[in-house]
């Protein structure tokens, strides 16, 4: 199968994102033409991607003076610390602006590697190889770079649009289930929040994607990256219509952080019950049905996921997590800005709907009963 080409461009910056199997092929060429005076390639590679797929990214790199710097991918390395030794040993290679920074791994080595190039002597060339299915899907595309902080996650960073971003699905094959669904609730966000048609195709292939079969995988990263496009590209400082994006993020990342970023429960995870939450509050607002509510726990139903928000028919659950909401960086005023959903493929605004914590209190009786 051809690899498929989705083409970013705004106001200032454009790339491409290729997908497909074996696309990895396509690296030395666009090396050539993207960044015809590189000399000097720095790889940060994720620790634990393994060494097969290290050594078919080195042979595509042949030729070229490469280092590659190990990196263990976790939200604690996810820092400033880090980032500083990572630019030191990248200035002792003496790397200049023309040459090259490649990022390969998932979406915590993504997002450092894309900060440590957007600050590296004020920006050099960034290729993302995306290896889980989250950061195919979702964060190597849009250009948000960053580290977390003692004061929340993903509070330090720079927005930064990559020369290339190369999804090869072979490296998919090492990654297991639990990783596989974290991907997936960004993409079933995607068909939620743009695209019915989508949406109804999940219906169907869910099982397929998460059991990796090639077709329905390629398909369904490449649909989810144009929906993120869509809105990146409209809004790429994230200013307005990009939040739409964060539908079931606010919930998502007060669960997130209730449990400490424990592995218990993996960021898809908590999108998957934050979707849910998101989706009864808008039913309370009555600006969604509750057939669209079950349509969408029907999808849960099915593929065995509804263990992510059953939790939360328990209303001191959701009570639990309130606490948490406050910190979301999103939310500017005291109040808590959500994403609600209209219908199938269509969402409220940023801003349209913030509510106080103390009037989340007074109605998640009846939420957690939807
Ligand atoms: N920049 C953005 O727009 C954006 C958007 C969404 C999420 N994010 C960030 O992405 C991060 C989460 O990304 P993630 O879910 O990819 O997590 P991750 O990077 O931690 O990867 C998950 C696990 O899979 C391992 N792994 C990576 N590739 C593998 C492979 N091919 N085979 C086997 N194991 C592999 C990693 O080492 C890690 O243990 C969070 O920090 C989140 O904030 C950023």
């Amino acid at each position: 199968m051809k690899n498929q080409e989705i083409k970013f461009q705004n106001k200032s910056e454009k790339y491409s994102i290729f997908i497909g199997e074996n696309s990895i092929n396509l690296l030395p060429k666009k090396i050539k033409n993207l960044c015809p005076e590189t000399k000097k390639i720095g790889v940060i590679v994720d620790k634990n991607i393994p060494s097969k797929y290290k050594q078919i990214l080195k042979k595509k790199l042949k030729g070229y003076d490469v280092s590659f710097l190990q990196f263990l991918a976790n939200e604690k390395n996810k820092s400033l610390k880090k980032t500083y030794s990572l630019l030191n040993i990248l200035l002792s290679k003496n790397l200049n602006r023309s040459d090259l920074i490649i990022g390969f791994g998932g979406g915590i080595t993504g997002d450092v590697a894309s900060f440590v190039a957007s600050i590296f002597k004020r920006g050099i060339n960034f290729i993302n190889i995306p290896t889980t299915l989250l950061a195919q899907v979702d964060s190597s595309i849009g250009g948000k770079t960053g580290v977390n902080s003692n004061h929340g996650k993903n509070l330090i960073g720079s927005f930064y649009q990559p020369k290339l971003v190369l999804i090869d699905t072979t490296f998919l094959k090492s990654l297991p289930r639990k990783e596989m669904i974290c991907g997936y609730a960004e993409i079933l966000k995607h068909s939620i929040i743009k695209d019915k048609i989508f949406f109804n195709w999940l219906k169907k292939n869910t099982k397929s994607i998460l059991d990796k079969k090639k077709k329905e995988l390629i398909y369904s990263i490449k649909k989810s990256c144009q929906i993120k496009m869509f809105f990146v590209k409209q809004d790429t400082t994230e200013k307005n219509l990009r939040m739409t994006l964060n539908f079931g993020h606010t919930f998502a990342h007060a669960i997130e952080v209730k449990n400490n970023y424990s592995k218990k429960s993996t960021h898809g995870e908590a999108v998957l019950s934050g979707m849910i939450l998101a989706s009864k509050f808008s039913v309370y607002k009555k600006l969604c049905s509750s057939q669209t509510l079950k349509e969408i726990k029907n999808i849960y139903i099915q593929n065995n996921l509804d263990y992510t928000y059953k939790k939360y028919s328990n209303r001191k659950e959701i009570d639990k997590l309130l606490p948490f909401l406050k910190n979301d960086k999103k939310n500017n005023d005291g109040r808590i800005n959500f994403i609600l959903l209209k219908r199938i493929g269509k969402t409220t605004l940023s801003n349209q709907n913030k509510i106080s914590l103390k009037h989340l209190k007074s109605i998640t009786k009846t939420i957690a009963q939807y």
